[in-house]
């Protein structure tokens, strides 16, 4: 796709990998409308901020029509990257913690892929990007209940890519390793470091396929930091 004057919706870009991918697409020529809780500490003539909570269905539909109203009824990219974990052994997760990690991971981006799709399948074109993990990939202990919203997330991508690719609409689950930004606040045993995957590089990875010819289609991207720990001494 080339994404000069494309529209992308991407889910939380006051930070992280989805700061990272918003800043790119902009710098490429698109129209980027982001829906999140918190306002971007950054600007540009082609960036629409939304306020919306994504996992609260009555905010996330005013939002695409806002979407629509600004950019027009056109829209080419959804990045589902919004998303949260908490962590620990699975009796002591609160209740409030499962039911706000699956509304946000789960629920959110199932808000987005219904609204986005009528308009992509109609006008034959769209490419849907949701951003899973390699806690989709692996059970681990201590993280039953994130990785369980990310498996959910595999299963969706993977049942949407089947049942939209003949509309021309494309859909890549993206797996990241351990990437450095604010995910782990609510992780204290682990310290963002330099050796993770650095949210720049996830979202040039996010470019690259999105700028993949019309009939080449990454269905899965699995990437990880190469030393992990860094190199062994
Ligand atoms: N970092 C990692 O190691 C890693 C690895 C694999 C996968 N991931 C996944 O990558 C995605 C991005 O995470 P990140 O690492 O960039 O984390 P981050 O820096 O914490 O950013 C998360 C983003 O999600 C948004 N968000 C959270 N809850 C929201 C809600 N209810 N409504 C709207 N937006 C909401 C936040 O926006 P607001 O500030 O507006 O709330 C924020 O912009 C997540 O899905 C995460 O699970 C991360």
């Amino acid at each position: 796709m080339q994404l000069q004057n494309k529209t992308a919706i991407i889910t939380g870009i006051s930070k992280g990998i989805g700061k990272a991918t918003a800043l790119q697409l902009l710098d490429k020529g698109c129209k980027v409308a982001g829906l999140g809780m918190t306002a971007p500490d950054y600007n540009h003539p082609n960036l629409l901020f939304i306020k919306c909570d994504i996992r609260k269905w009555e905010e996330v539909e005013p939002a695409f029509e806002k979407v629509k109203a600004r950019f027009g009824d056109e829209l080419h990219i959804l990045l589902n990257n919004a998303g949260l974990g908490y962590f620990g052994l699975l009796e002591d997760t609160p209740l409030e913690q499962w039911h706000e990690m699956f509304d946000t991971n789960v629920s959110g981006m199932f808000y987005c892929c219904k609204l986005a799709l009528p308009q992509m399948k109609k006008q034959q074109y769209g490419h849907i990007i949701n951003i899973a993990s390699t806690a989709a990939l692996e059970g681990m202990p201590q993280v039953s209940a994130y990785c369980a919203t990310k498996w959910a997330v595999k299963g969706l991508s993977e049942s949407l890519f089947r049942e939209v690719r003949d509309f021309r609409v494309k859909v890549t689950c993206l797996y990241p390793g351990s990437t450095k930004t604010d995910f782990f606040r609510n992780s204290p045993g682990i310290k963002p470091h330099e050796y993770m995957l650095m949210p720049e590089d996830v979202a040039l990875n996010i470019i690259q396929a999105l700028e993949m010819p019309d009939n080449f289609h990454t269905v899965n991207l699995e990437i990880r930091p190469l030393l992990p720990k860094g190199p062994k001494s």
